[in-house]
């Protein structure tokens, strides 16, 4: 309208003034890493589905650990892959189990480094599923015991941070009275709020051995196709005590995101998960990419949409990128 008094184009001239117009930066301060701990000692079982990722033995863990910090990636995230499962995912809860002893390791090695737990059963459950069955379903209330354990437990073991990821109703709740009895009034949950049944979850479970071996997760995670709906699993998120309120995935949801962001005061994470790591990698493998810009615009498109947080299999090989 204003044309030609008004020349958006002049600002993007100079790249020094680009910078400083730029409105959205990402750094490591905002990326969590995912990894996966596996038993044994000196293991590093690459992820054929997640190049560049592998299951680590706590030793390696430890040294991916430093490698992180060093790079100035200052949080992760713990998934275990157990060498026993159970019905009900209480093994998990053990003192001795994979994710206690991987957290224990962790902050005796590098006390600075924040470490988070997910908090679910499907990676330790014999049948694959986020819950207890009953009658050939996920059963919500009988869950809440083995989640409410692994979460005490994590918490003796020196964990900073819980994500429960398991979608049942009123888990938030039952978490932390459960942290608070205890005495862990100060410990963070973040919640798998708005968390979808994804096709983008497929390399993940090899990662974690943790697909169903029935069924499908629909009746406990979210329809794609819903927006109000992961409103209202925020909503109930920040009622029962989140601190702070995750949306996975990330890329087929910045719409959610955004809607979040603007609907709640709230610190938002969002998961960019194993799938959309896996498509940049494969099309990376085939130089169909620039993989180095891509992974930076995605990441900027996921802060861009209004998450503070974003948990990412990229995280190393961006802490790499912003200091080259
Ligand atoms: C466990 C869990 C899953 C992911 C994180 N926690 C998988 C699932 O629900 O099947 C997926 C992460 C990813 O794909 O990177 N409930």
């Amino acid at each position: 309208m204003n044309f030609p008094v008004t020349r958006l184009r002049r600002l993007r001239k100079n790249p020094v003034l680009r910078n400083m117009v730029s409105e959205t930066l990402v750094t490591t301060n905002d990326l969590i890493m995912p990894l996966f701990v596996c038993e044994g000692t000196k293991k590093n079982s690459p992820i054929h589905s997640m190049p560049g990722i592998s299951q680590l033995s706590i030793d390696m863990l430890v040294e991916e650990c430093i490698e992180l910090y060093d790079l100035g990636v200052n949080a992760i995230i713990l998934f275990g892959v157990p060498d026993h499962k159970d019905d009900t995912g209480m093994i998990a809860a053990e003192h001795d189990a994979i994710i206690p002893k991987a957290i224990r390791a962790i902050k005796k090695a590098i006390p600075g480094m924040y470490v988070i737990a997910d908090v679910c059963n499907c990676e330790y459950t014999t049948h694959g599923h986020c819950g207890v069955i009953l009658d050939n379903d996920v059963d919500n209330d009988l869950t809440f015991s083995s989640l409410v354990a692994q979460s005490i437990t994590f918490a003796q073991s020196g964990v900073d941070m819980i994500a429960p990821s398991d979608m049942m109703d009123g888990r938030v709740m039952k978490i932390r009275e459960a942290l608070d009895e205890n005495g862990y009034t100060m410990l963070p949950i973040m919640a798998y709020s708005a968390k979808y049944a994804s096709a983008f979850y497929g390399p993940f479970r090899d990662a974690a051995d943790s697909a169903p071996k029935f069924g499908d997760r629909n009746s406990y995670q979210m329809n794609p196709a819903n927006s109000n709906e992961a409103m209202r699993e925020i909503e109930l998120d920040i009622y029962e005590g989140a601190d702070i309120v995750m949306v996975k995935p990330a890329l087929s949801y910045l719409d959610i995101i955004r809607r979040a962001k603007d609907t709640f005061n709230m610190p938002i994470a969002a998961y960019n998960v194993s799938g959309e790591y896996a498509m940049v990698k494969a099309a990376a493998q085939n130089g169909w990419i620039d993989e180095p810009r891509m992974i930076k615009e995605i990441l900027t498109s996921i802060k861009r949409a209004g998450s503070d947080i974003i948990l990412t299999y990229h995280a190393k090989e961006f802490a790499k990128l912003l200091k080259s």
